[in-house]
């Protein structure tokens, strides 16, 4: 089959590609990613496609339906270039509206435009809205402006230029020192430096090497690899493609947990277009150079996503862990020397070969170069998938484009990389974000999850999440893993429930010390973190649910009461009326009470209170 770049090199494909797309269209960029679609924005499409029809403005308007741009709990998301009007929560009723502003006369639907929770102003424009004015999107530049089933969409924003410049002129060598002066370090967790591991593999002698894309993502709440999948596939297939050039290595592997749908989805059509356009595939732009890759669907076990477990599950078996050495890159997959690195680590690729070098490197800190992608969750205003140059201090990530906290609280602390990761106080808010940083205070970068905490986040409590969350996703295979953190658990349960003891805080930092030397995988030897963290910045908080029988943030239930204040008390019975177990009692516009024998402590009435009547006793 004759392929388009055996005709066209890619130089002149763009060019004919952009000559066929009209200037002068209308493009209403509709995201279709998980988020949004959840929030029913296929609907909105198929609106919009009727009411296009209809009024016959075919010609004048183009949907693009587009991954992820951040912004999700504002889903679905519409944005109106090349005005940029940024237009949020649209629904299929405001469809006919929404066209009926695109005649020239420069008019915007008010109601969908985002308004400041604080200042109630309202923002136009995408490109004004605080989520995005501070970032820096590299990786996820094209997510959300694509339509990532469109090969030629991705060709026409520069895509591919990476490997017909590194196939074309560039020796597998000089990919390898390219990337190591680059500085990228792994973003799945380790920060291991990148190019040095494509060196080791590239000099393991053996004809035969592999390369997996690491997909699994299995930290609760994150949700950058999947964006990244979903939004922009053909940039990890370019990724891989030119590692692949780089170690010698002629069939790649994507690992996708199946719970992604739409991730394998555009993922399977990124490599179906890609050997089509002769981009993958046999002779690779005419330049001899063979390279296949395929998709291996992951059941959802967290500890898959370590990479000797993620081999064994590729292989057919069981997905547990091995020890290392030998490692991946000299033994890996079929005992052959193997990279794998995260989806976006292979992201970053295209980008260096196509910068270069120091211009990558211009980005970031000392360790730690570039830009990483975090997914920015809990008690901020604004909530999303973010971009941030390395070494972006966390006030700036979180209250700058975060917004600071939601309803009028304080920052207490951040937790960040994921169920192996830590806790950092209020403190360290000005401390930059990068590799060192982060471990220096006793939390990781992970993979990029950061979930931020107010008052009424218990740190006992957090850290009992992740020992809980860790120990179901145990593969058991070795002692200090499967039974440290059940013995972790029953300590946390007892200190939760007001049974904690002295010498808890001891025995769960002997058994976390014991844990991180003689696990068999970084499951076990880094659990611990969220634990150690806890204890060396909110030890009092331990100290209160052991001696005192407290829980100061109103959390864990045995160690708290509900109050009213009775100066506070107007008397307006929403907390009588919302109370599942009628435990309030009070006359109309007279100060209420609450009976503790009744109350289950479902937190109902103290959130619903507008006057902060109701205190944590
Ligand atoms: C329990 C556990 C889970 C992991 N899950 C992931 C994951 O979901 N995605 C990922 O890229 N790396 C994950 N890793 C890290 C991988 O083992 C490996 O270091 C990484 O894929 C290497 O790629 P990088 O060098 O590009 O970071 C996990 C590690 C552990 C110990
Ligand atoms: S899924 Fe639509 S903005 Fe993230």
């Amino acid at each position: 089959m004759t392929r388009i770049t055996d005709i066209l090199g890619l130089e002149a494909l763009r060019e004919e590609i952009l000559k066929h797309r009209s200037k002068d269209r209308t493009i209403l960029r509709t995201c279709i990613s998980t988020g949004c679609k959840a929030q029913k924005s296929l609907k909105v499409v198929e609106a919009l496609k009727a009411a296009i029809k209809e009024q016959g403005l075919e010609e004048k308007v183009e949907i693009k339906k587009t991954g992820c741009h951040g912004f999700c709990e504002m889903g679905p998301i519409m944005v109106i270039e090349p005005e940029n009007i940024f237009y949020r929560k649209v629904k299929p009723r405001d469809v006919e509206e929404i066209l009926s502003t695109l005649n020239g006369s420069g008019g915007v639907v008010e109601r969908l435009l985002w308004k400041d929770p604080v200042t109630k102003e309202l923002t136009t424009y995408e490109r004004e809205l605080p989520l995005y004015k501070k970032q820096d999107k590299n990786v996820t530049y094209r997510s959300g402006k694509i339509d990532p089933a469109d090969i030629e969409d991705y060709i026409a924003s520069g895509g591919y230029s990476a490997l017909a410049k590194a196939l074309n002129s560039m020796k597998p060598s000089e990919v390898i020192d390219a990337v190591i002066a680059s500085g990228l370090r792994g973003r799945g967790g380790g920060g291991f430096s990148t190019g040095v591991k494509w060196r080791i593999c590239s000099s393991a002698p053996g004809d035969i090497k592999y390369i997996i894309a690491n997909g699994d993502e299995g930290d609760p709440g994150a949700f950058m690899d999947r964006s990244l999948m979903e939004g922009d596939p053909h940039s990890i297939v370019e990724g891989m493609v030119i590692t692949a050039y780089a170690i010698g290595a002629s069939q790649g592997f994507i690992y996708v947990r199946e719970e992604y749908p739409i991730a394998i989805e555009h993922l399977s059509l990124a490599i179906i277009k890609a050997e089509e356009y002769g981009l993958l595939g046999q002779d690779i732009m005419g330049t001899g150079f063979n390279f296949k890759v395929q998709i291996n669907k992951g059941a959802g076990a967290f500890v898959c996503g370590e990479e000797t477990s993620l081999m064994i599950s590729i292989e057919g078996r069981s997905g547990t862990p091995r020890s290392r050495p030998p490692y991946p890159a000299i033994e890996g997959l079929w005992g052959k020397p193997t990279i794998i690195n995260n989806v976006e680590t292979l992201g970053n690729v295209p980008i260096i070969i196509s910068k270069g070098a120091d211009a990558y490197a211009a980005l970031g800190t000392d360790g730690s170069k570039g830009t990483k992608v975090f997914s920015l969750v809990g008690k901020v205003q604004n909530t999303g998938l973010i971009e941030v140059e390395m070494g972006t201090t966390l006030r700036e990530i979180i209250f700058g484009i975060g917004g600071g906290i939601r309803n009028g609280k304080h920052f207490k602390a951040v937790q960040t990389g994921g169920p192996s990761g830590g806790c950092i106080p209020i403190a360290k808010v000005d401390m930059p974000v990068d590799y060192d940083s982060l471990r220096e205070a006793g939390a990781i970068m992970g993979s990029g999850g950061m979930i931020v905490m107010d008052e009424t986040s218990c740190m006992v409590d957090v850290a009992r999440y992740f020992i809980d969350f860790l120990m179901f996703e145990s593969c058991g295979k070795c002692v200090p893993c499967r039974e440290g953190l059940k013995q972790m658990h029953h300590i946390f349960e007892n200190i939760c429930e007001g049974h904690g003891e002295e010498g808890d805080i001891e025995t769960l930092t002997g058994l976390a010390r014991f844990m991180s030397t003689t696990s068999l995988c970084g499951l076990g030897s880094t659990a611990p973190n969220p634990v150690l963290s806890t204890i060396r910045h909110f030890r009092h908080e331990y100290e209160s649910h052991i001696y005192d029988r407290k829980c100061r943030a109103g959390v864990c239930k045995n160690l708290f009461d509900y109050l009213i204040d009775s100066e506070l008390c107007n008397g307006c019975g929403l907390c009588r009326v919302k109370c599942p177990e009628k435990a309030v009692a009070g006359e109309k516009k007279k100060p209420h009470i609450i009976d503790n024998s009744k109350c289950i402590k479902c937190g109902i009435c103290f959130n619903s209170c507008k006057f902060e009547a109701i205190l944590i006793k």
